[in-house]
Formats: structure tokens, C-alpha cells, sequence
């Protein structure tokens, strides 16, 4: 077996740490091939729990984990990591303005980002997970001094997930019958969830979505009136049926993220939030959601995909919202 992989986890006495742990250390994230090494962030007052957490990944006995350890020193964590997952954030406070969102997460993300450049392998890829995640990941890159700015990415794949399971269910098939959907832009409510390229079993879905519909403008209304905005807001209706936001499923696409950007997406594409170098007009340094494919060597952008001018409008207001974020945070002299 190769050597061990060293993967950063920070919040990981928060919710989506726990769901997160106990997968990655049974293999689902690098495969049974690959033990790892975790190294667990937290700040003073998330300190027990993720003892606690870890703990309990010793009673798990898994045969690929190797040690763990948990601090809440950012040099100590990011040290010779290979792979960290920046789970850990600032959520929006009563009465929080954005802008103050903003500044509390550069407040973490910066930091984070320069004790990765110190410290990490050379060989580091880092996502966001936290949130404002898109702009996050902006901030950490930004901060990383001698690291490649597409080594960081932030995950989008949970909208990716989410609009295939209301196409499956609408369609009365199974989730892997549907391909090439994207998610375009922001990890918000502006995000584009976008079928127009997608096909379920081989066939056009906008084809087979006119036959369950009965007809296109049918198809294209359920699109517009249910599916674009359910999915964008689909975390509030999480938390509004459970009473707390999504955790498994988040925990889930962080892992399929990471999985697929080091070991290749097998066919097709997946969606996340990558450095754009201009991609699609978007201004090169943003970090924004487009399709994506890896072969094991890090995420590339899929370049040549006609869009037209409804999905471009779309796709247009959250890349405003994503330069808004970037603009705010240079404003206050973070970036
Ligand atoms: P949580 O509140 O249960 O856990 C967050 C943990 O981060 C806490 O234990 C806290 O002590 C820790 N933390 C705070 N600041 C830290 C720092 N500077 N360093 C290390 N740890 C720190 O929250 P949960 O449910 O685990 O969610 C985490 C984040 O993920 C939130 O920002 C949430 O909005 C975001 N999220 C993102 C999704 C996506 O698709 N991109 C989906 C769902 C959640």
C-alpha cells in the first residue's frame, strides 16, 4: 500500500465533520487502497467535540486509518497535508450584514490559506466547504502564497446532486441514467442549475421530459417554475422539514468531490466551483461553478459548450453576485 494520505479536516467537531469523518476513514473518498492520516481543526470551544469524534473513529478500528489528530493550531493541522476539505466557517448572525459575513470568513479563510502554503505537501488540493464558499476558496487561494491558485476549488457538487435527484425523481429514473447536468455560477440561491446538455439513458432530457410533461413548453415551464428554483433553494427547504440544514448530504458531495478530482470522473462531467481563466467570459480569477472533468490530475473546466441567451442571462446575474463578494472583500482591504 502506498504512503498514507494526510487529509486536513477543519470544523470537524461540527455536523458535516461527523458525517464526514468516519466515511473518508472507511475508504469511501480515496478507495480501500489508500489508509489515511487525519489531522482535525478546530477552534477552542469545538475542541471536545472533535475529540470526542476522534475517539470514536478508534472504536471504528477501520483498517485504513492510520492516526488522527486533533488541534486547534492551523500550522500543526495543514502540515504535510495532501487533501484538506475547509468545512469550518462563520455562519450569519442575527442582524449579520454581508459584509460582515464576509470579513468574519476572510478572518478564517485567510489565515488558513497562508498556514497552508507554509506548511502543506506540495501536492495540496484544498475545497471549500464553508460558506460563503465560493468567495471562501477566493480568499484562501488569494492567501496561499506560492501555491497554484487552481489547487483550490468549492463545492457546488451538492446542487449538482440535488438537481439530479429531482430530474430522476420527476423522470422515474434511476440517478445514474442522468448525465451531464451543471450547476453555473454561485453556491447560492443564483446558482444555474442547467439540463440543457443533460441526456437520461442516452437520450436528450429535455426530450424525455417532454414526454412525461406532455409537450416542451410544459417541460421548459417545470423547469423555469419548479426545478431551477427548487434545487437553488433547496437548503432552506432542508431546514425548514428537518429543523437544521443539510449534513449527510453535504458530508456525501464534499467526498464525491474530493473523490473524483483524485481519482477522475469516469465519463461525463461533474459540477464545481474552480479558478476560472476567463472560461465562459467569467473574469479570470473567480472562483465560480462550471462543468467539470478530472483525470485524476485536478478539475478542468468543459470549455465548449454552447449556452444560450436565457441560460447566459442566468448564468450572468450569479457571476455579478460572485464579483460583488470578490469587490466587498477587496473593500475591506482583505484580498
Ligand atoms: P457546524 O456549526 O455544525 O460546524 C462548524 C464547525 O466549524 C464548528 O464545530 C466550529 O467550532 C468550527 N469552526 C468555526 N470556525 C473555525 C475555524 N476558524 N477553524 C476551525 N474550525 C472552525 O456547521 P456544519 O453544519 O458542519 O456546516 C459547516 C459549513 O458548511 C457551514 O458554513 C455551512 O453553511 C456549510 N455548508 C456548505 C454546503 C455546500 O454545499 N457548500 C452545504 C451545507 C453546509
Amino acid at each position: 500500500m502506498a504512503a498514507a494520505t494526510t487529509i486536513t479536516i477543519t470544523g470537524a467537531g461540527g455536523q458535516i465533520g461527523y458525517a464526514l469523518l468516519y466515511r473518508i476513514a472507511a475508504g469511501d473518498m480515496l478507495g480501500a487502497d489508500r489508509s489515511v492520516r487525519l489531522r482535525l481543526l478546530e477552534i477552542p470551544q469545538g475542541m471536545r467535540a472533535a475529540e470526542g469524534a476522534a475517539l470514536e473513529l478508534q472504536d471504528c478500528a477501520f483498517p485504513l486509518l492510520d492516526d488522527v489528530e486533533v488541534t486547534d493550531d492551523a500550522d500543526v493541522a495543514f502540515d504535510g497535508a495532501n487533501i484538506a476539505l475547509l468545512v469550518g466557517a462563520r455562519p450569519r448572525g442575527p442582524g449579520m450584514e454581508r459584509a460582515d459575513l464576509l470579513a468574519a470568513n476572510a478572518g478564517i479563510f485567510g489565515p488558513q490559506g497562508a498556514a497552508i502554503a507554509r506548511g502543506a505537501a506540495s501536492d495540496i488540493r484544498v475545497v471549500a466547504v464553508g460558506n460563503p464558499a465560493n468567495t471562501n476558496a477566493l480568499i484562501a487561494a488569494a492567501s496561499a502564497t506560492g501555491v497554484p491558485a487552481d489547487r483550490f476549488s468549492a463545492l457546488t457538487r451538492l446542487d449538482h446532486n440535488r438537481a439530479i435527484g429531482q430530474l430522476a425523481a420527476r423522470l422515474g429514473a434511476r440517478p445514474d441514467a442522468v448525465r451531464n447536468v451543471a450547476i453555473w455560477g454561485n453556491h447560492s440561491a443564483t446558482q444555474f442549475p442547467d439540463i440543457s446538455h443533460a441526456t437520461v439513458d442516452g437520450i436528450p432530457l429535455i426530450d424525455a421530459l417532454s414526454g412525461t410533461l406532455g409537450g416542451e413548453a410544459a417541460a421548459h415551464a417545470w423547469l423555469d417554475d419548479e426545478f431551477i428554483p427548487r434545487v437553488a433553494k433547496r437548503g432552506a427547504e432542508i431546514i425548514d422539514v428537518r429543523g437544521s440544514s443539510s449534513v449527510a448530504s453535504a458530508a456525501n458531495a464534499a467526498i464525491e468531490h474530493v473523490r473524483d478530482e483524485q481519482l477522475g470522473t469516469a465519463g461525463g462531467w461533474t459540477s464545481a466551483a474552480v479558478v476560472s481563466h476567463g472560461e465562459y467570459g467569467v473574469p479570470e480569477g473567480l472562483v465560480c461553478s462550471f462543468p467539470v472533468v478530472s483525470d485524476g490530475s485536478g478539475y478542468r473546466i468543459v470549455d465548449d459548450l454552447p449556452l444560450d441567451a436565457r441560460a447566459r442571462e442566468r448564468f450572468g446575474a450569479s457571476v455579478a453576485e460572485l464579483v460583488a463578494e470578490r469587490d466587498a472583500v477587496r473593500n475591506l482591504g482583505l484580498l
